[in-house]
């Protein structure tokens, strides 16, 4: 299993604080039958930054580290990536990281809102070369209320990852409900755990395939996304379908 979104470097945000923390990490990702992990440091998102080199290097060690204690994991770079105005120069000055150099960025919006500006970044990253992939959409206010803007970034090429916790239910029944809303509609591509840590903020990877096969039937689907990611091929989701708004009056105020 792949594991494409995880704060599991030490000491570079609000994960892993040290490296017995990111050792335990390592060995629940194991447990749960993840072989290979993507490390997604924030950055820039207003507490912390975490440049391309600095992850890099941090990634060498984790990996040296691991195959010192004998945990069958391989860690590999990429960072979760704020929407912030400078991103595109940062990308070009190399500042930015892709998820294990592919053509994917993990990019996260403010959890309140969408700036404004967001739509034609995309634009400019797509036409640079690089899809973005809407972290955890299931967990912004916004997207909640008004899934239509989600459905025309994805239409635009932009792909989704849902967490985890949030399909098995961990954050309440109203996310989990979203979550899968989500995946049915093909407004979401990859689950990933972002764990942060071994008690609050775990994996549950395993749990959150078994509850999509079981209610969708799509989990090896949304596995060999992940699968193409990692090894840089395109990753092409079935067409959108926008989440119908439930009354006259909500399609009417939530255009
Ligand atoms: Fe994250």
């Amino acid at each position: 299993m792949i594991d494409i979104h995880s704060h599991i470097l030490p000491g570079m945000d609000d994960g892993a604080a040290h490296e017995a923390d990111t050792l335990a990490m390592a060995k629940a990702a194991v447990d749960e039958g993840i072989k290979t992990i993507v490390a997604t440091p924030h950055h820039q998102n207003g507490t912390y930054t975490n440049e391309a080199p600095i992850v890099e290097g941090a990634v060498d060690q984790t990996n040296a580290l691991l195959h010192h204690h004998g945990i069958p994991l391989t860690v590999i770079a990429g960072q979760e990536v704020r929407v912030y105005g400078e991103l595109l120069e940062d990308l070009k000055a190399g500042h930015l990281l892709t998820l294990h150099g592919s053509a994917y960025m993990l990019v996260e919006f403010p959890s309140n809102y969408i700036p404004r500006f967001a739509s034609s970044l995309f634009y400019d990253l797509q036409l640079e070369g690089v899809t973005p992939i809407i972290a955890h959409p299931e967990r912004n206010k916004v997207f909640m209320e008004k899934p239509s803007l989600l459905y025309r970034y994805i239409q635009n090429g932009a792909l989704s990852q849902v967490t985890a916790a949030s399909v098995t239910g961990h954050f309440g029944k109203k996310l989990q409900k979203f979550s899968l809303e989500l995946i049915d509609h093909n407004l979401a591509h990859f689950i990933a755990s972002d764990a942060h840590n071994t008690t609050s903020r775990g994996f549950y990877m395993d749990k959150a395939y078994n509850v999509i096969e079981q209610k969708l039937g799509r989990a090896k689907e949304m596995q060999d996304h992940a699968e193409k990611l990692i090894h840089n091929q395109p990753v092409i989701g079935d067409a959108p379908n926008e989440i119908q708004a439930k009354g006259l009056l909500h399609k009417l105020f939530n255009r």
